[in-house]
């Protein structure tokens, strides 16, 4: 192909004199980062300052969500860099997890195992949350393999509607979000069967108590369990707060115990996706502490390392440890990646961990938290097209999702893309806010919500700003829909 083909008429007309291709080569190559869709330019930060990113035009952008609820203490640390640094010093940013080990992912991996009180077994780290989930789904089929009396038959999950554990393909078609599937069906495997999601605000009935409710889906689980046979089932994955897929769903008390008694009851792995809940967004270290119910895989990613390095992490449980140990295998579990256990990723995620601790930040979690839901309730839970605002009581994660009729509880349609033009109106001079929008929460297509998931070190001050910030977008926002509505009629 001649050179230049590969680029537009109006780039090729064009050539920098400072680029380091060839001479003579057509150079004009403009917006090569392919970003998340081709046709539209995401703003282009220049710099973070506290919990604020800047644009090159001095534009301010508080981050009300973490990013994607990532950031946890900051855009910037000092401890963490310098901490990131040592390793850098020692020349081990990066050391091949075949063969070699280093001390700073052993403690890591020991802080991790602690902060379970040893209810955990052994801790492993990856990038992202995706892989992850991989591979928790690979260790669950092993289990089942390297177990006293193996069941190789049981490569089956049990996952909920309208979830998401992931982008690449394993994690993918363990997700009960349709929206996010569609595209890709054909080439899932197509291992998960589906059971509906604990979720008060759209499926617990008027009137129905929590002991009831959690019986239902009690009564759903083994359902699942025993139309499909536990012969076949390896685990059942959840979030114990249902982050973007719902927007900020907590379980109700009691729901989780009795998962775990019906995973116990079946022979099935009780797998807690907690990569965007964990690590103190819930007011809890583990979410899972609340009601001190126990998995036997736990995945965790995002808060980890606050965002200073991509870090995400599985924690194993003693029953398949053990498993391990006495199997077939010799104790080797088959999944190996390049930058598994990245030193430089342990030491930003370790510090980040300390300075959580150090700065009481869980307390101020739990202090901030309430604060900013119950002031968000106060100015916008009347709001003619907020249904409804929830969270869990003790974290700093709450959602605010959308409807276009209150008592009836009627989505949007997925074609009006209500969360992401509040999100995208956000992000301009006028508001400068950033919000996490999601969609597909009432059936996997329809359905809006923002999620407010700020640092944990956020002050009284930063607290109001948010409160009005997020008032002032929602206002304005369906002020704007409801006047360009009346216009169409
Ligand atoms: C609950 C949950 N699981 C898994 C993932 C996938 O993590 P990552 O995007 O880091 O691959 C996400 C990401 O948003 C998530 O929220």
């Amino acid at each position: 192909m001649a050179p230049g083909a590969l680029y537009s008429q109006e780039d090729s007309l064009r050539r920098s004199a400072s680029s380091p291709t060839p001479a003579g080569a057509l150079t004009i190559i403009k917006r090569c980062l392919l970003n998340r869709s081709i046709n539209v330019n995401p703003l282009r930060l220049a710099r973070g300052v506290g919990n604020s990113w800047y644009l090159a035009d001095g534009t301010e952008i508080y981050d009300a969500s973490g990013g994607a609820a990532v950031a946890s203490i900051g855009k910037r640390n000092k401890r963490v860099e310098r901490a990131t640094h040592r390793i850098e010093k020692l020349g081990l940013s990066y050391a091949p997890s075949l063969g070699f080990d280093t001390d700073i992912t052993e403690e890591l991996a020991t802080w991790m195992i602690r902060s379970t009180a040893g209810l955990m077994s052994k801790a492993v780290f990856y990038c992202s949350g995706s892989e992850a989930v991989e591979a928790a789904i690979k260790i669950a089929v092993q289990y089942h393999k390297e177990k006293p009396e193996p069941q190789p038959g049981k490569t089956l999950f049990i996952a909920r509607q309208r979830s998401y554990h992931g982008a690449t393909l394993g994690a993918l078609d363990l997700s009960g979000h349709d929206a996010r599937k569609r595209l890709y069906t054909e080439v899932l495997a197509g291992k998960m069967r589906l059971v509906p999601e604990c979720h008060e605000y759209r499926n617990k009935i008027k009137g129905q108590s929590d002991a009831e409710y959690v019986q239902w889906h009690r009564k759903k689980l083994i359902e699942k369990i025993e139309e499909f046979g536990a012969n076949r089932i390896a685990g059942f994955i959840l979030e114990p707060v249902v982050g973007a897929a719902l927007g900020c769903a907590p379980a109700v008390p009691g729901y989780l115990t009795a998962m775990r008694e019906v995973c116990d009851d079946y022979g099935v792995l009780l797998i807690f996706d907690e990569i965007m809940c964990g690590m103190g967004r819930t007011g809890y270290l583990h979410a899972w502490q609340e009601e001190n119910v126990v998995p036997d895989i736990q995945v965790v990613g995002k808060g980890l390392a606050g965002g200073f390095e991509a870090v995400s992490a599985m924690m194993i449980g003693h029953k398949v440890i053990n498993a391990f140990r006495n199997g077939s295998s010799n104790g080797a579990f088959a999944h190996g990646q390049t930058f598994q256990n990245s030193p430089k990723g342990a030491a930003a995620a370790l510090e980040t961990q300390r300075i959580v601790v150090d700065e009481k930040l869980l307390e101020n979690v739990r202090d901030k938290g309430p604060r900013l839901q119950q002031k968000i309730r106060e100015r916008l839970g009347h709001h003619r097209y907020v249904g409804d605002i929830r969270g869990p009581k003790k974290g700093i994660f709450l959602a605010l999702e959308f409807v276009r009729d209150k008592a009836s509880k009627t989505p949007f349609e997925e074609s009006e893309g209500i969360a992401m033009k509040i999100f995208s109106q956000g992000l301009t001079k006028a508001h400068g806010i950033h919000v996490y929008p999601g969609s597909g929460s009432v059936d996997g297509l329809n359905g809006d919500h923002i999620i407010l998931a700020p640092a944990y070190n956020i002050t009284n001050a930063e607290v109001d700003l948010i409160v009005d910030r997020t008032t002032r977008l929602v206002e304005v926002f369906f002020d704007n829909y409801d006047r360009s509505r009346k216009a169409l009629v």
